[in-house]
């Protein structure tokens, strides 16, 4: 059956520009003044275009042309554009952590849409944290959306080898400090490693979003792999101009596409793709503001049918730009078909299973086959035990396999400064067989649950040859990382969660095929340390940050402010004047 389509008089725009009287001639003088006529706006689906564009995010150094892009798209359907600058949450420079301010953008986005005359939004993300911002805020705020990747950014290029971006930086700076890289060499590779605009072009974090954001069904088909310096990729901007115009006349809202079964095409393709530890935490987060209640042990559920295809960087050989050329998302979900809900609804208005047939793979090294998948499941893990009771999470892929079940003394660093002052000193008490534990690096511990959780392997044991070891904090770690290293542990320290009672030469048992995370101490003595147990004093004194705090939930909740969580709607503004 034909959806019925809205009338000018209903949009929500029409209570700021509707009729003649004093409210609506005081918002038509004010557009007038820009320099548009009438015609040109009014009776018109008004489109928020929410761009994350900052002089400070290289990952959307592109993004000034794409709203062009996009507002071109808007024009020519009969929309009318307006751009809202919003944080630009740039990875490389924000500190202490992007994350400390996910929240932040995705409150700016849902309130930039309500409080404005907007009926439709294109949201223009992609560096980390920009995905799921601006998709929890937009999700909160129910308008019909389309997200509008960056796209990633060209292949690295160091003496003829293609480089991915932290990936390789983290292993050519392990081959530096163990001595085996000049420091010419060294400074070439820095200048090739990041040599167009576009998000990190790794299975990072970035594509890793992007991805999951077009499974979920946001983007349009094919959106998430494409270049951010291809020709495609303003005339895929131009397009999501043209049909969120459409979207709001057909009143496609998120509810209609945010269902539990897309939550499963996202964790489904996320662990195809191998993809970023981080997606647990941001998906569930995004979960939450369409309520859903989605658990962490659905990734685990789910990643045990699930064949690992994208042979990307860091847990395999290529790049996103290779991607785009085999086929790019479209054909990986293709080829996992029969493990998706193809019903699930998208932005175009067609299904998922409709936007995907007949995409092709035309390179089956990059995207493999099912039946040669790089590893029949396990992208990502969750684990258990009495030193997570609220889960952790590891992505055995990015480890060494023989790392995967290891009992090993602990090697205790109470926070960040404390490992930085210590993991090089020659009196360190550490072999490769220790368990490098971080603790009080967390959402409220670091604050903001930077990503420390690929603590670095001590310098002389590097020298020896050393190039992975089991490491166990409640932070993150970079999608681009890789390692043996247990993330997002819950409770974390700063709460008194029992990694925070961890001590040097505790015995710690990892076993990932059984999902066990343990600490081998009696609990007797585990209830005497946390007696003595002190909490750390409070970071922020006031501002965003003690809001942070009062408000910040724990990772296997998303982190997400409990204030923010799904719940009755928040009333439509008053428009008197
Ligand atoms: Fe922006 Fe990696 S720094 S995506």
């Amino acid at each position: 059956m034909a959806r019925s389509r809205k009338r000018p008089e209903d949009l929500r725009s029409a209570r700021w520009y509707g009729g003649n009287d004093l409210r609506a001639t005081g918002h038509h003088s004010r557009t007038l003044q820009m320099g548009y006529a009438r015609e040109e706006f009014l009776g018109k689906p008004v489109i928020g275009i929410i761009n994350t564009w900052s002089d400070i995010n290289p990952c959307h150094a592109h993004f000034r042309m794409r709203a062009d892009e996009v507002k071109r798209g808007v024009w020519q359907a009969g929309g009318f554009p307006i751009e809202m600058p919003a944080i630009a949450l740039a990875e490389p420079f924000q500190k202490p952590s992007t994350m400390l301010y996910r929240n932040f953008l995705a409150m700016e986005t849902e309130e930039l849409l309500r409080s404005y005359p907007v009926d439709g939004a294109v949201l223009m993300g992609g560096c980390d944290k920009t995905t799921p911002a601006l998709i929890m805020g937009a999700t909160s705020m129910g308008l019909p959306f389309i997200y509008m990747p960056a796209g990633p950014m060209l292949r690295g290029n160091f003496h003829g080898e293609p480089l991915g971006s932290g990936t390789d930086r983290w292993k050519y700076w392990a081959e530096r400090r163990a001595g085996k890289l000049s420091d010419e060499d060294w400074n070439e590779a820095v200048d090739g490693i990041a040599r167009s605009h576009g998000h990190c072009m790794t299975m990072g974090t970035a594509s890793t979003m992007t991805s999951a954001a077009e499974a979920l069904g946001l983007t349009l088909p094919g959106a998430a792999s494409i270049p951010a310096s291809d020709a495609n990729h303003p005339r895929m901007a131009s397009a999501s101009g043209r049909r969120i115009v459409e979207m709001v006349w057909e009143d496609l809202r998120p509810s209609e596409i945010l269902t539990r079964e897309a939550f499963d095409n996202a964790i489904t393709v996320v662990h195809a793709l191998s993809g970023s530890t981080n997606a647990v935490i941001h998906l569930v987060a995004m979960a939450g503001r369409a309520g859903i209640d989605l658990g962490i042990e659905r990734f685990d559920e789910l990643a045990r049918n699930v064949p690992v295809l994208a042979n990307l960087r860091p847990a395999g050989a290529y790049l996103m730009e290779d991607f785009y050329y085999a086929g790019g998302l479209r054909a990986l979900l293709n080829e996992i078909a029969p493990l998706l809900r193809l019903e699930c609804r998208t932005v175009n208005g067609r299904t998922l299973g409709e936007n995907v047939a007949g995409a092709k793979i035309y390179n089956t090294d990059v995207i493999r086959t099912r039946e040669k998948a790089l590893a029949q499941n396990g992208g990502l893990a969750v684990l258990r035990g009495n030193l997570a009771p609220d889960g952790a999470v590891i992505k055995p892929l990015a480890a060494e396999s023989r790392l995967l079940a290891h009992t090993g003394p602990a090697v205790v660093f109470k926070d960040y400064p404390d490992l930085l002052a210590r993991i090089d000193d020659d009196g360190l008490k550490v072999d490769e067989n220790s368990v490098l534990v971080l603790q009080n690096a967390g959402p409220l511990g670091a604050p903001g649950m930077p990503e420390w959780g690929q603590l670095p392997i001590p310098k002389r044991l590097l020298q020896k040859g050393v190039r992975d070891m089991v490491r166990i904090s409640d932070a993150r770690m970079s999608g681009t990382s890789y390692g043996t290293c247990v993330l997002h542990v819950a409770p974390e320290a700063f709460v008194g969660g029992p990694l925070a009672l961890v001590r040097d030469g505790d015995l710690i048992e990892l076993n990932v095929e059984a999902r066990k995370l343990e600490l081998k101490v009696s609990d007797e003595e585990l209830a005497r340390r946390r007696k003595d147990w002190q909490p750390r004093p409070a970071h922020f004194p006031r501002g965003y940050g003690a809001l942070f705090a009062r408000h910040i939930m724990q990772a296997n909740k998303g982190c997400d402010f409990d204030i923010l969580q799904h719940g009755p709607p928040t009333p439509e503004p008053e428009v008197h004047h």
